[in-house]
């Protein structure tokens, strides 16, 4: 968690008329409702309803409570129960106007249960599953008091030296996009004022996956046409399943910062896309505009933000102070600030707070005796949605599943790692409460002899990283540092590898190298586990690798060595348990890469669907004069959409039912799939389409559909996808959404690139 910081908290509004309160619109009637409390709001308490206050352990509550019965906080973020905030919403209910406060939260993947990061949850492919992950969250934090959260984060990326990569789902727009809508309906249930349900505000609005090498915070430059195609359809997706709220980024758009882009948040978010919701900046982000070089001082960064529709601030500094003032001047206009307040108030009505301020805070009587119980966790789910996210990477030999009375030993320093199980942001879950891998391969070995643990390796052992990654723990190290010198702890490792039969590595990053502001210039697994892992296959010993880490890594030379690699991402609460039940075999592996994995860092950006190019690298022939690496194999490690199974899968008879679509035709494009190996299994059905030759140059094919599906051993089944004109519609050079007439590739696969391809022409 962030360092809080109370800079800005208490802000001492100019008293303003106070205005005789009425009797208040019957609440049936939300816009009369909100128009006539706005018209009994003082500017003060107007105001007041724009800030959003993070709550640390520091901060004096007294105070607190003070500032929200005198009108000058709208909401909260970061308290999380309902002891902590029933009694601030009881200070609203002393508020002139009585207006309820809203409490949010970062609820990304989880709240007390904590499921996989994103990136994993999106490697699942699996929407049901997804969506289970968002509805338990949601219950979970409603439960705990909870209005919104700060979810989902669409930024598409396809840069994974951007430590937040891991909070995303990935490089695809269209698997995104899909994803999106899913999540905001899950926090959202059928409706955001219900009891169990919590508002979504969709992030960081805009592009912020796509700063400039990766490096958090940074800027982006891009098209126009890349913006429409790419990165924005995530964010509409989400707005138009309901998302309640969007959250500005912090990055800028072509030279002007999200939070002062009147064309982002007012012509497109707005206007063209009707989103008519509550939007809140980053943390911060309104006096970053000083340091972006766009505001010269505190009062125009408040200026620039409100002007754009920044309706709330996070961790105010300066809305409180400067709003004031700008509209006694003239700067902006009463408005301004009356749009903002009417988001704000409108939000929490749909929240179903005016109905009910404590509509989720509920009767203390009613309080949970103990906040982590482990009833209040939603177990089950969590393992089930996890073992669907992992994906085997190599399983040579059959490595993998391993024998249950089998002698394993178990090492690498992610092995008994409880918070790193749980990946960034992980909410209000527990350390304590997450089974590690050890934990979890302990439940299956009945023998407990025939597990032998060495820890092997620290995660690093380069100590300025070390003291960046602990640089936030107040309380104790996050990253833990075994003192005993490296080559100790690899020898105790091979012994224990040479007395078993095969040997499971748990290594890659800690959770932290994979998160906010982690940005890497080396997406090696640290030098330290690397040199761990060439010990280890020296023994000669099968080799199991459980990969931990919440980006794509460059595991070249560990591929070569592996016999099995199996990549698990941050799996939650219920990881160990999880991934102990892919290794064993009790559950077959169905995962599928939701980004690429490249073979060096040099190579990035390596994503799947990149535009076509005129002198492309043909495999098996010379590169000379083509586009590609000259001191390195041409392609990824391992392709988008990929992931093995503990049986196989094989594709034939791909059909269209036409050559030829006209725009209100539909056409059927089907293969056949058959389950050739000896275990029932899932695996997901791949539809790209290359769009071949357009006004514009297109990508070499696109995901446009997918189905996962369950296949008995040697059963077949076929497969249907339905094309229809819209899903061969980009946006042109002129930013027009359109299909152009001509000869389209429709290719099937288990992956991007191995694939079976048909040809077809739009008339
Ligand atoms: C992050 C947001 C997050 C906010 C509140 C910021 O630093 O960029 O994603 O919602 O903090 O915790």
């Amino acid at each position: 968690m962030k360092k809080l910081c109370l800079l800005g908290l208490f802000v001492s509004l100019a008293s303003h008329q106070v205005l005789a309160a009425t009797t208040p619109v019957p609440l049936e009637n939300k816009d009369a409702f909100i128009s006539d409390l706005m018209k009994q709001m003082t500017l003060d308490e107007k105001i007041g309803q724009l800030r959003l206050i993070s709550i640390g352990p520091e901060m004096p509550r007294e105070l607190i409570r003070k500032e929200i019965a005198a009108g000058n906080i709208g909401g909260t973020f970061n308290s999380i129960t309902r002891a902590e905030n029933r009694p601030m919403q009881d200070a609203a209910m002393r508020s002139r106007l009585k207006i309820p406060m809203f409490f949010a939260y970062d609820v990304i993947h989880g709240h007390r249960t904590i499921f996989p990061i994103p990136l994993a949850l999106a490697s699942s492919w699996d929407m049901d599953a997804i969506g289970q992950s968002g509805r338990v969250a949601a219950k979970e934090a409603a439960a705990d008091s909870l209005d919104i959260t700060f979810a989902p984060m669409v930024d598409i990326s396809r840069d994974p030296r951007w430590g937040r990569s891991s909070e995303g789902f990935g490089e695809d727009t269209y698997l995104t996009s899909r994803i999106a809508g899913v999540m905001v309906r899950a926090y959202q249930g059928a409706t955001p004022s219900a009891a169990d349900s919590i508002m979504a505000s969709v992030k960081h609005f805009a592009l912020y996956g796509a700063v400039e090498g990766g490096r958090d915070y940074n800027t982006v430059d891009m098209s126009p046409v890349k913006m429409y195609q790419d990165y924005l359809p995530p964010y509409r997706a989400a707005i138009d399943a309901g998302a309640g709220g969007v959250m500005v980024a912090l990055n800028s758009i072509n030279g002007i910062p999200a939070t002062a882009n009147t064309w982002l948040m007012n012509d497109l978010l707005r206007k063209d896309w009707g989103f008519k919701g509550l939007a809140v900046s980053d943390h911060g982000a309104i006096f970053e505009l000083i340091k972006h070089g766009v505001a010269r001082d505190g009062r125009e960064a408040a200026k620039l933000a409100i002007k754009a529709g920044i309706d709330m601030s996070m961790n105010d500094t300066l809305y409180g102070k400067e709003l004031p003032g700008l509209l006694k001047s003239g700067e902006i206009e009463q408005k301004d600030i009356d749009n903002a307040v009417r988001e704000v108030l409108a939000a929490k009505y749909d929240m179903g707070l005016f109905k009910d301020p404590y509509l989720r805070i509920g009767k203390a009587e009613d309080d949970p005796a103990d906040t982590y119980a482990e009833s209040r966790l939603h177990r089950a789910e969590a393992r089930e949605v996890a073992r669907r996210s992992l994906v085997l990477l190599k399983n040579q030999n059959e490595t993998l599943p391993l024998k249950k009375d089998a002698k394993v030993a178990l090492v690498g320093p992610l092995a008994k790692a409880p918070i790193d199980m749980m990946g960034s942001w992980a909410a209000a879950g527990r350390p304590a409460q997450s089974v590690t891998l050890f934990d979890g391969m302990s439940s299956v070995i009945g023998d407990k002899a025939n597990l032998i643990y060495a820890r092997g390796a620290n995660i690093t052992s380069d100590k300025k990283v070390l003291g960046y990654l602990n640089f936030l723990n107040f309380d104790a190290p996050e990253v833990v540092d075994d003192p005993r010198p490296a080559n100790v702890l690899i020898e105790e490792a091979v012994k224990a590898a040479k007395d078993a039969d095969v040997i499971v590595a748990a290594v890659g990053e800690s959770r932290g190298m994979s998160h906010e502001s982690s940005s890497r210039t080396d997406l090696n697994i640290p030098e330290t586990q690397r040199e761990l892992i060439r010990a280890l296959k020296a023994t000669g010993k099968p080799l199991v690798l459980v990969l931990m880490n919440g980006r794509p890594l460059t595991i070249l030379e560990e591929n070569q060595s592996a016999d099995a690699i199996l990549e698990t991402w941050f799996s939650g609460t219920e990881g160990g348990n999880a991934i102990a039940d892919v290794l064993f075999g009790d559950y077959n592996p169905s995962g599928k890469l939701p980004v690429t994995f490249p073979r060096s860092v040099g190579q990035i950006p390596t994503y799947y669907n990149h535009l076509s190019i005129g002198r492309p690298f043909t495999p098996g022939k010379p590169g000379n004069y083509t586009s590609q690496y000259f001191d390195d194999t041409t392609g990824p490690l391992f392709p988008f959409g990929y992931g093995l199974s503990y049986t196989q899968f094989a594709l034939s008879d791909m059909a269209l039912s036409s050559t030829t679509l006209n725009a209100t035709g539909k056409l059927d494009a089907s293969v056949m799939v058959k389950n050739t190996g000896k275990r029932d299994g899932e695996t997901v059905v791949q539809l790209y389409i290359q769009d071949v030759t357009g006004s514009m140059i297109r990508p070499v094919k696109e995901l446009k559909n997918f189905q996962k599906i369950m296949l008995k051993a040697g059963e077949q089944k076929v497969v249907h996808f339905t094309i229809s004109e819209d899903d061969l519609k980009f946006y042109n050079s002129q930013l027009k959404y359109a299909a152009e007439p001509g000869k389209f590739n429709v290719q099937i696969g288990l992956d991007s690139q191995d694939v079976t391809q048909q040809s077809f022409e739009l008339l």
